[in-house]
């Protein structure tokens, strides 16, 4: 009997390959993720979902969150034809990253150790701050990546519930979510950090709110640009593919989400920009 030769009909990652970046996070969130990657990377396809029919996650179990992120994968994969995932969502790369790197089949980016390599680059006097889910700060994701790096740096971490549900209803500048974060981020406060990591890639949208809160001398760090060079780094694409003409098809950016498609492209558009212009249904949404 011939052996079979099993040959992978897909290019390996890199320059000239037109596979998609995917990726995902809960709901909107992740588009700063998007937003970054799109900049740094403009020829590279991308596709994107926002589990919105299934947030917020940073207040479910971990294991749960974990098997949302495998289903995730596994479609941006296997039926999407990703040739690398970004979890564009702490709270899933808390639960789970270790496991989707173990299991896609592509190169996986999270952005946990991203946002800490950029929270110990950007302090002066060592003395930082978290604030994510309370799945992420409650896995001590954040305190691991940050020993990792093995800075001489003062850690303190707040876990911030209600931040995200105000992002995803577009109110980012209320007086009721700047009530909640002077109440959620007083222990930061109190810790006299000088750079603070928004350890949820929702708080962004936030920005103006915790810096308001925090004052104009702390420096607000997020892991998009970081976990954007990385995924370039990893793909050896300094300045993206070369396989696009000039002048030829623009790059194909889809949208996926698992709830309300039109309060995606709406919102969506409004957080990310023009190149959010259709959203398709998630098959589970
Ligand atoms: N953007 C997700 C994160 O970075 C938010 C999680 C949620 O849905 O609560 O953790």
């Amino acid at each position: 009997m011939p052996t079979a030769l099993v040959v992978d009909p897909r290019p390996p990652a890199g320059a000239g390959d037109d596979r998609p970046i995917a990726l995902f996070d809960s709901g909107f969130g992740g588009l700063t993720v998007a937003r970054a990657v799109i900049d740094l990377l403009p020829e590279e396809n991308t596709v994107y979902v926002g589990d919105t029919g299934r947030y917020p996650y940073g207040s479910r179990p971990l294991e749960e969150v974990a098997d949302f992120a495998h289903q995730i994968t596994r479609h941006l994969v296997d039926d999407l034809g990703a040739k690398l995932v970004i979890v564009a969502c702490n709270t899933a790369a808390a639960a789970a990253l270790g496991a989707l790197r173990a299991a896609a089949g592509v190169p996986v980016v999270g952005v946990i150790e991203p946002g800490a390599r950029s929270l110990v680059a950007a302090t002066r006097s060592g003395r930082i701050g978290v604030i994510g889910t309370v799945g992420t700060v409650g896995s001590g994701a954040y305190q691991k990546a940050v020993a990792a790096t093995g800075a001489p740096v003062e850690l303190t971490a707040a876990a911030c519930p209600g931040f995200v549900e105000f992002v995803e209803r577009d109110e980012t500048r209320s007086e009721q979510v700047h009530v909640l974060a002077e109440r959620l981020l007083a222990p930061i406060v109190t810790a006299d950090v000088d750079t603070l990591l928004l350890g949820c890639t929702h708080y962004p949208y936030l920005a103006r709110t915790i810096s308001d809160v925090m004052g104009r001398d702390v420096v607000l760090v997020s892991s998009a640009d970081e976990t954007a060079f990385e995924v370039r780094h990893l793909l050896g694409a300094e300045g993206g593919p070369a396989a696009r003409a000039p002048g030829g098809e623009a790059p194909v950016r889809r949208f996926l989400s698992s709830g309300d498609v039109d309060w995606f492209r709406d919102l969506g558009s409004r957080l990310l920009g023009p190149e959010l212009a259709t959203v398709e249904r998630a098959p589970w949404g």
